[in-house]
Formats: structure tokens, sequence, C-alpha cells
């Protein structure tokens, strides 16, 4: 679990900044759920078999409740579309939300046990179009972003009609091999076969070469929807390529999966920027009515790797510098005037020398310095200097306002200083 210091913050923001206004523009409005939820909430829908909910929930007991830490956002989000019968009220239902997640998993970079995602579900649509177009907005995203090397990796899982027939095909192939098999793989084998495809184990790895492709097995109804998935990204120029060995770690999931991925940045072996896909069983399994649904989240922490580093300094425009105790009361006097007119002002309150002011100043990289000594109050008068232009002059405190804006608005010819 990480802080994150105002130096890094300001791409926090910026990714929360591109995020929200890209995914408005698709309609979506935001939703903030609780960070806690009943532990059952998790098991029903991310799955028992899963890892998540098997080794990774920070859960426990507070008045005979069992509450979890939510390890992520779909379930909340469903849970609350449902609780608040929103179906009833709109046809099509698009949410966002930004939040903390967490998971009691191994850290290493880009993995943590609190992380943050940034998420959207859409309910009420079955057909391709949600797919296609969230899929595409995700890839905008990463563009937006700056990030390079961005490859999205697309398969259906289709139905429980296509996945009972792809059951029996997978175990027809995994049960000769069931001793070479990790001993999880074994147990899950039964539980849900198309979790061994996703193991990080070698000797599952190895077991799944030459299994069955999904892909050959889905239903008419699953495999005219893929059609057209893949169809649509190919009409909007969304590069993907298909994996048919990607299942994904959670249980709700029904037709199509995505993942992205790059290789930007200093991302190591958690490459996995973003995923989602269909879950069109989910609604109605936590009591709601049958209603269709498509959804992604991306890690916050894994995008900020793979975006590109930029400077980020946000130094307020003036710095105030007052010598003695009266010269500090018009000191406060002039920083209101000039954040009344919306200008980022610092007042030096440690009572130092002009030298170790000026330094702060210069190491902030604020532009202007306002000098005041008790030549200045008794004068009611500020010495401006532009650390930019290399330049000093008198102004009354009366004209502050109007001489900074003035000033500030008018390009210089920089020796390097800072901006
Ligand atoms: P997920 O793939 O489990 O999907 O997580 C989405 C993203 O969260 C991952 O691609 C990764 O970037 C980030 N993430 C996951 N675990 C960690 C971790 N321990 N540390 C840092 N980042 C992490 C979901 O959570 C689904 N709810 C997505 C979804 C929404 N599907 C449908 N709607």
């Amino acid at each position: 679990m990480n802080d994150v210091l105002p130096e890094e913050v300001g791409r926090w923001q910026k990714l929360e900044r591109i995020f929200r206004s890209l995914v408005e523009l698709y309609g979506f409005r935001e939703v903030r759920t609780p960070i806690v939820e009943d532990t059952g909430l998790f098991v029903r829908s991310i799955g028992e078999a899963t890892d998540v909910v098997d080794k990774e929930m920070y859960s426990f007991e507070r008045h005979r409740d069992s509450l979890t830490l939510r390890p992520e956002g779909t379930a909340g989000a469903v849970r609350a579309y449902v609780e608040h019968g929103v179906s009833k009220r709109e046809p099509v239902t698009r949410w966002y939300y930004l939040g903390s997640m967490f998971r009691a998993e191994r850290p290493q970079r880009g993995r943590y046990r609190q992380f943050h995602q940034a998420g959207c579900e859409v309910f009420g649509e079955a057909g391709p179009i949600s797919d296609v177009e969230t899929i595409s907005m995700v890839y905008s995203l990463m563009t937006n972003l700056g990030i390079e090397g961005v490859e999205i990796a697309v398969n259906s899982i289709g139905g429980p009609g296509t996945r009972a027939r792809y059951r029996d095909a997978l175990l027809a192939h995994f049960t000769p091999k069931l001793a070479s098999l990790s001993e999880h793989a074994q147990q899950r084998l039964q539980i849900n076969p198309l979790r061994v495809l996703d193991s990080k184990d070698p000797r599952d790895i190895e077991a799944s070469q030459g299994a069955p492709s999904i892909l050959e097995h889905l239903e008419d109804a699953d495999r005219e929807h893929w059609e057209a998935v893949v169809a649509g990204l190919q009409a909007l120029g969304t590069p993907y390529c298909i994996e048919p060995t990607l299942v994904r770690g959670l249980d709700y999931y029904t037709r199509t999966l995505f993942e992205v991925r790059a290789s930007s940045g200093q991302l190591g072996s958690q490459n996995a920027l973003a995923g989602g896909g269909r879950y069109d069983g989910l609604v109605a399994s936590l009591g709601g009515p049958e209603t269709p649904a498509f959804g992604f989240a991306l890690g916050i922490e894994r995008v900020l790797l793979a975006m590109p580093e930029e400077p980020q300094r946000v130094a307020p425009l003036c710095y105030v510098a007052p010598m003695g105790v009266e010269a500090q009361r018009l000191a406060l006097v002039a920083a209101r005037e000039l954040r009344g007119a919306g200008l980022g002002v610092e007042v030096d309150g440690r009572g130092g020398s002009l030298k170790s002011m000026l330094r702060r100043a210069d190491s902030l990289g604020s532009r202007f310095v306002l000098v005041i000594g008790e030549s200045e109050v008794a004068r009611s008068v500020v010495a401006l200097k532009d650390l930019v232009a290399h330049d000093q002059q008198e102004v009354a405190l009366a004209e502050l306002v109007a001489r900074v804006q003035a000033l500030a608005s008018r390009p210089v010819e920089t020796t390097g200083g800072p901006a």
C-alpha cells in the first residue's frame, strides 16, 4: 500500500482528468459506491474458484457480518444498480468510477495490495456495439495518455451453452495429463476447467499446450456476436489480436473478453494495464432483472508506469517575502488581493533573511517575488521582482494585481530561468 506524495499527484490528476473527459464523451456518469461490501457479494460474483476470492480478499467480521474491502469495482456497481432499481428508470445505464481496490497479492512493481482502478460499466445493451465502443474507447484513452506499444488481446468465452461444450473438450484434453498439473489446477479442473488455462504455473502452461480453442466451440449466437465485435474493431481501426487462451481471472464473464497490455515505460511483468468484458448473467444472479452488461477497469498505478515521464511543477506565480512584523501584515493583504484575482501566491512565514526567501522562491519556480521591507510599508508599495525578465519595479499596492497580470501575460525573452 503506497503513499502518493504531492510530486506524483500531478500525474494522477492528469490521468483522472483525461479519463473523466473521455468517458463522459461516451455518456458515462460517475457512480461512487462503498469501499466495503458484504463478503458474499464478491464470492457470488467473482467466483469461489478464483485467486481473488480464494486467496486475496481482505475480509473481516463485524457484528456477525462478514465484510470485505472491495477487490474490484464491478460487483459493487452491480449491487448498487440492482439495489436502486436503476433498470426501471432507464433502459441503458453507463456508469464510471475511480477508487481504491484491495487484494492481498504478493507485491511487486505494478502489483500492490491497495491499488486504484478507473472503470466503466454499461448495463442494458446485449449487442456488440458496447463491446466495440468500450474496447475502442480504452484504446483512445491509452493513446491520449501518450502510452506507446499498446496491445489489445480479445477473445470470446461464449455463454453457458458454449462453455458446457468447451468444458467437455477441455476435460478430455486435461484428464490424461492430470498428474502433470499443479495441485491447484487439479482441484480447479472439476470446478472450472477454464481457470487452468489462466494458471501461471509452468506445469499448467505446459499442459495447456495444444488445448482446444474455445473459439472453435462457440454456439451460433455467440459466434455471431463475436464476429460482429471483431468486424466492429476492424471498422474503427482499433488494433487487436485474437488470443483464444485469454480467460481472465474473474468468473462473471460471458462472450467478449479483452485485456490491454503495454511494453512501454517502467512496466515489468505486470503489463496488463486494463481488462474487462461482457457479463450478461451477473445482474440477474445478484437478484436483478436479466440485464446484459459490459465493462472494464484500468489499473491507475500501472497506467502511470506506462505513461511518459514529464516534469510536473505547480509553482505559485508569486512569492511574498516580507521583512518584519509590519511588512508581514502588508504581505497578507497583498496576497489576499492577488489570490482574489485568481493568481497563486505563497507568503513566506518563516521570518528569515531576504536571501533565504529569494532562494525559496527560486527553488519553487515562482515567477514573481514581492519584497516588502520597512520602507515599502511606509509608502504602501512593494518591490516586485520578475525572476524571468530579471527586472524589478516598485508598485503601489492598489495597482499590484493589474501590474502582475500585465507582466504575466507579456512574453519575455527567457535566459533559461524558471517559468
Ligand atoms: P482485473 O483485470 O482484475 O479486472 O483488474 C483490472 C486492472 O486492475 C488490471 O488490468 C490491472 O491494471 C489492475 N490491477 C489488478 N490488480 C492489481 C494489483 N494488485 N495492483 C495494481 N493493479 C492491479 C477487474 O477488476 C474487473 N472488475 C474489470 C471489469 C469491469 N470487468 C467488467 N467490468
